[in-house]
């Protein structure tokens, strides 16, 4: 068996058995759950949040610690992976005949331009970057687009989506920030952006973040079965704590779905097809059709990505080259590593007070993977911190959007690998700051209200720990 990204071996179980028993922790008082006020932005914070005894340290510097490949790869895999990577960096322009831009397929609507454009930090595949490049892209080539008030120069990557329609009946689709009207490339096409400044005014508008992709693959190939033996193995202390869950299904075939906020998504090829349409309006294999249907505005036969029935010769990797666009994308996900822990004596206390809170009922610390056809993939114990079930947590961050069997409060347990270089925390990247992230888990209503009533009552030392622990993930 191999194992993925292992943290130096821990007590994660003991210490969790031994919760209200012999721990520290055990002998102090929780204090009252703060009562959110009345509001009806409830996609807002709650409440003052309690003041605590220690500070978030930080974005972790240094090297990135992720972004390669998965170790044990063919080389075919190798080859196809170095090629993907390219392929996902590809910047798309209208018809692909802008230098530089030379992918087709970008409008009538979009978010960006490219894939890594919103998965880039702290390397390609991640997450939002510190600079937000949507605001470049909203008038690149003659582009007149207004720059929406929620999204800001130094501000996370946000992808909007209403709440209601027009009638009042549920939307909660994304509404692209922006159109290809004005663009040197698209003569002739005459749009109009969403009305973001109305939306926001008729509080209609709740907003996403973009979240890395590092290891999903040994996420994807982690069966049902084991996803819900991980989940089952900590019942008893959910009930003791007031946590419970459940996961999310596909409407298609009943198997658990798990990519996603809302782990609304089955696969990475389907995520992949879906952003390529919705993200930057690239029509392929998955989603053919164009979202946006002005005449005058479709440049392109469809779909715009397809796979390639020529015959490829004298490539690096002719299966690359062969295979469409998201393909490689979706593969270049799937042979990606995780990240990789900076192992330090505060980070293995922390690591052992994370446990005694019960942070792990819901950011399950080990997950493994069932035999694979991509061998690299096969039976790897792995550390995402997450059973990738969905969670009510509360109003404080309830958006109001149903997707599956997830209702607005209820939100995928957010894997915490690689949180040590995340700029950006929670689904819409309301604060940079770990303590405000935990503290905002607590609301009216939310299953982790018992977890971070015991997280404020930490003494500082602990509290130091923990958040040393948590940026070195
Ligand atoms: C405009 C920015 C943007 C672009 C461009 C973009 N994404 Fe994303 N990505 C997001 C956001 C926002 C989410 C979270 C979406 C959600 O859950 O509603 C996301 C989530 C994902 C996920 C889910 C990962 C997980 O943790 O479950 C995958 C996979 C993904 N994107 C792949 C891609 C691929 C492949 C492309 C290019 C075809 C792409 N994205 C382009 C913003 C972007
Ligand atoms: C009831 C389940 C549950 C418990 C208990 C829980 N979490 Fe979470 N956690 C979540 C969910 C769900 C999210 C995503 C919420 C969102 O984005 O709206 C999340 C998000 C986070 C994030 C932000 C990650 C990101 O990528 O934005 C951090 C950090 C975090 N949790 C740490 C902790 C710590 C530390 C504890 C223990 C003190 C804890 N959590 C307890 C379910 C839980």
């Amino acid at each position: 068996m191999t194992v993925q990204n292992r943290f130096p071996p821990f007590a994660l179980a003991v210490a969790s058995a031994l919760l209200f028993s012999t721990t520290a922790f055990s002998q102090q008082q929780p204090p009252p759950r703060p009562t959110p006020p009345p509001t009806q932005q409830n996609n807002q914070p709650a409440a003052a949040q309690p003041i605590a005894p220690a500070n978030d340290p930080g974005l972790r510097t240094g090297p990135a610690n992720a972004g390669g490949p998965l170790t044990g790869l063919s080389g075919e895999e190798w080859k196809f992976f170095s090629a993907a990577l390219e392929t996902f960096q590809d910047i798309n322009s209208v018809s692909g005949t802008i230098p530089g831009e030379n992918d087709a397929g970008l409008g009538p609507r979009f978010n960006h331009n490219s894939c890594a454009g919103c998965h880039s930090h702290p390397t390609v595949g991640g997450t939002s970057p510190a600079q937000n490049p949507q605001i470049a892209v909203a008038t690149l080539h003659g582009a007149r687009n207004i720059i929406p008030s929620f999204i800001r120069p130094n501000g996370p990557v946000r992808v909007a989506r209403f709440v209601r329609n027009a009638d009042g009946t549920a939307d909660g689709g994304v509404h692209d920030l922006f159109v290809i009207s004005g663009r040197s490339d698209a003569a002739g096409c005459q749009i109009n952006q969403p009305d973001f400044a109305a939306a926001q005014a008729a509080d209609n508008v709740v907003f996403r973040i973009p979240t890395p992709l590092f290891g999903l693959g040994l996420v994807e190939a982690t069966p049902d079965a084991n996803l819900r033996t991980a989940f089952d193995a900590n019942a008893a202390l959910k009930t003791q704590l007031g946590v419970s869950g459940h996961f999310n299904t596909s409407g298609n075939d009943g198997t658990i779905t798990r990519f996603g906020w809302k782990a609304q998504n089955k696969s990475l090829l389907i995520f992949t097809g879906e952003a390529y349409n919705v993200e930057q309006g690239v029509t392929n294999e998955l989603f053919p059709n164009e979202r946006e249907t002005t005449a005058g505005c479709s440049f392109n036969a469809t779909p715009e990505d397809s796979t390639t029935l020529d015959t490829v010769a004298n490539v690096a990797s002719p299966a690359s080259a062969h295979a469409s666009d998201s393909l490689n994308i979706a593969t270049l996900m799937k042979l990606m590593a995780p990240p990789t822990v900076v192992p330090s004596a505060a980070a293995q206390r922390g690591e052992r007070v994370f446990a005694d809170l019960g942070c792990q009922t819901c950011h399950v610390a080990t997950q493994t993977t069932g035999r694979s056809t991509t061998a690299a993939l096969s039976n790897v114990t792995y550390h995402p911190y997450s059973d990738f079930a969905l969670h009510d947590m509360g109003r404080g961050l309830n958006d109001r959007i149903n997707q599956g069997e997830a209702n607005g409060a209820d939100w995928r347990t957010a894997p915490l690998w690689g949180l040590g270089q995340r700029i950006f925390f929670l689904h819409d990247g309301r604060t940079n700051d770990l303590v405000t992230a935990i503290q905002a888990h607590a609301s009216q209503g939310s299953e982790a209200n018992g977890v971070i009533a015991r997280f404020n009552a930490l003494a500082r030392d602990q509290m130091t720990d923990l958040l040393a622990f948590l940026r070195a993930l």
